[in-house]
Parts: structure tokens; C-alpha cells; sequence
């Protein structure tokens, strides 16, 4: 077992000292950018004032015979666009793939500095976030980087999910961890063919009563479980959850709906692939104006958090101020970001 000390030692001489605690970030939403396409690229200044993060992907959905193309325009668009507070991460390929060691050392010898976040795709257990941690601490100390580059894992093997506690520490470097909803049902053998949300053949039938009349069907979560671990895995380690990609785009309400499952269970953001994505995911991993009043009452009432106390009929705790902290939190965070938001927190 590695020693707890050595833990937050660099892994080369000259990288960066790993961080004790995450950056205070929003990260609402993951905003998909297919880096390939010229036409694309001269949209990202635009972007980065409507998005938390702009991720430029190199994996799935970028043609193999485009995966060059897309990482030297990704190269392009870091250098060539300011990001301020929004942050720029990369989808690199995966790590049995021809394409994976040049992403890495090509993306952070030339922008090693600007990036926070390296997303790493079907990891399967800790040892694919050790070898990563050692090549970016490798890379940073080779290319002068001086401030440690982070890994978001995706989930979406049966693998990992069997190995998600022990993946979610792996390294001070683990940012967080995203449902991979697609490659997960794949690599489970689940019987479907989408990118995230639900089935209607996955249901609960209500009980037969005396009569012939139709029982009801009720719809069930298929990622309800999976999201759950995911959130106590993210959650112990001390870094964040997401909800992956929902590849019906013409189907916002659905989109929506299951967004805001994965924010109530815990999850911080959602990834966008496509532009109507984007204020749906802003609307709900955004809290919602009537919880933070009410989380500010709370907190009002019991200054130090300790006690008991009613407000409109209702017991508070220790538990529900810790809860109401949460709120108020990251309301302070999307207010700093947007100001219309901050006048409806009254903050
Ligand atoms: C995302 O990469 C997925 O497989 O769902
Ligand atoms: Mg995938």
C-alpha cells in the first residue's frame, strides 16, 4: 500500500505538488466540442462565455481517420481562445488505443499550462489512473507545467464499475467520475441501443386487482443503481459526480428529467453534446431559487449549525444545516458566474 505521506508527493522531479483539495469550480456542464472541424473551432470564443467547461474530444465520435486532425485542432483552439474561468478540458483516446501516447505528451507539451482537466475514457481499475498520473507528472515536469493537470475518470465499464471506490482514489490528481452510459450498457451486455436516459420495457406493473381493466406500468431508472454508486464513490473520495452524454437531443423534457435525477442523487453536472443541452443543464444543476430562500432561513436560524429548530412546520437539524450549506454554496458559485442567477438568490 502506498504510504499516506508519499501520497502528495510528486511523482517526478520538477512536476507540480499534487493539490490537497479540488479548485472551487462550477462545472454544471461538460460542453462537447468535436475539435476536427474548422467551422466549430471559430465558435469556441463564443462558447466560453455560455459554458462552465469546454471539453475537446478526441475519442468516440471523432473518426479515425480524423483523430490528428482533431488534436492538433485542439492544440489550435487552447492556444488561439482566453477561457478565464471556464475550464478546458480534453477527451483523450483510450489507453489500449493507437492514438492515446501522443494525445497525451503532444496536448501537454503545448498546452500543458492551460489545461485542468484530462477526461480518461473505460478506465477499468486504479492502475490505468497510476499510469497517467505518472506520465503527466513525467510530462509537466519535462514541459515546465506548474500546476498539476487533473483526471475525471468515465465509468462505463463493468469493470470499473466493480472497481469505482478504489478508481475515485487513486490519485490527488482524480477530479471526478462521469457516467459513460453508452459503453457501460455495451460492455453489461444491456439489451438496448441509446445514449443515456431510460427504456419503456423497463418497468414495474402495478398488482392485478379483481377485474380485467389494464394494470398501470410504471417506468423505472435503468442507472438509478449505477448513479448511486457512483455518487457514494465520488463522494467519500472527496471529488465530483456526473451525469455522461443523453444522445436524444430532440427529447429535452427526457433529457431534463434525468439531468435532474442525477443532480437530487448527488451528481455536480452533465455533459452537452449539442447546443439545446446547454441551458437544460444550466436550469437544473443550477439550485433552484425556492431551496436556497429556504436553505437561507435555515442557516439563519441556526448560525453555528447546531440545535434543532422549526421553520414552516418543519424540523431542522444539524443534517438539514449541512444540507442547506450545500445550497447556499453553490448558489454563491453560480452567482459569481451569472449575474440574472445572483438577483434570484438575493445574493
Ligand atoms: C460515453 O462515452 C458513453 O459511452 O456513454
Ligand atoms: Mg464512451
Amino acid at each position: 500500500m502506498k504510504l499516506p505521506r508519499n501520497f502528495f508527493k510528486p511523482l517526478a522531479i520538477g512536476a507540480p505538488a499534487p493539490l490537497r483539495a479540488l479548485p472551487l469550480r462550477l462545472e454544471r456542464m461538460i460542453h462537447f466540442v468535436p475539435p476536427h472541424i474548422e467551422k466549430v473551432r471559430a465558435k469556441v470564443p463564443e462558447l466560453v462565455a455560455q459554458v462552465d467547461v469546454v471539453l475537446g474530444n478526441l475519442e468516440d465520435a471523432i473518426p479515425a481517420d480524423a483523430k490528428e486532425a482533431a488534436r492538433a485542432g485542439f492544440i489550435e483552439m487552447a492556444k488561439s481562445c482566453e477561457f478565464g474561468e471556464t475550464g478546458l478540458w480534453t477527451r483523450i483516446n483510450a489507453l489500449n488505443s493507437p492514438w492515446m501516447l501522443d494525445d497525451v505528451t503532444e496536448i501537454v507539451a503545448a498546452i500543458g499550462q492551460k489545461l485542468d482537466v484530462i477526461m480518461l475514457p473505460k478506465v477499468e481499475g486504479a492502475w490505468d489512473i497510476h499510469y497517467l498520473d505518472q506520465l503527466l507528472a513525467q510530462l509537466e515536469a519535462k514541459h515546465g507545467v506548474n500546476k498539476p493537470i487533473l483526471i475525471h475518470a468515465i465509468l462505463e465499464t463493468a469493470e470499473g464499475v466493480d472497481n469505482i471506490a478504489s478508481i475515485a482514489v487513486a490519485s490527488p490528481r482524480m477530479q471526478g467520475i462521469s457516467l459513460g452510459p453508452a459503453d457501460l450498457a455495451a460492455s453489461r451486455a444491456m439489451k438496448t441501443t441509446r445514449v443515456g436516459g431510460g427504456h419503456p420495457e423497463y418497468k414495474v406493473l402495478a398488482d392485478a386487482g379483481a377485474t380485467d381493466a389494464p394494470r398501470p406500468a410504471y417506468q423505472q431508472d435503468l442507472w438509478h443503481y449505477t448513479i448511486a454508486k457512483m455518487v457514494d464513490a465520488c463522494a467519500a473520495a472527496g471529488i465530483k459526480a456526473f451525469y455522461g452524454p443523453f444522445g436524444d437531443f430532440a427529447d429535452s423534457a427526457a433529457c431534463e428529467v434525468q439531468f435532474r435525477n442525477a443532480f437530487l442523487m448527488g451528481c455536480v453536472g452533465a455533459w452537452t453534446l449539442h447546443p439545446n443541452q446547454v441551458p437544460i443543464a444550466k436550469r437544473v444543476f443550477s439550485p433552484d431559487p425556492a431551496e436556497v430562500a429556504f436553505a437561507k432561513k435555515i442557516i439563519a436560524a441556526m448560525p453555528d449549525g447546531s440545535g434543532a429548530v422549526m421553520i414552516d412546520g418543519k424540523m431542522q437539524d444539524d443534517a438539514t444545516w449541512k444540507q442547506a450549506k450545500v445550497l447556499v454554496d453553490l448558489a454563491g458559485l453560480v452567482a459569481e458566474k451569472d449575474p440574472e442567477m445572483a438577483k434570484l438568490y438575493g445574493l
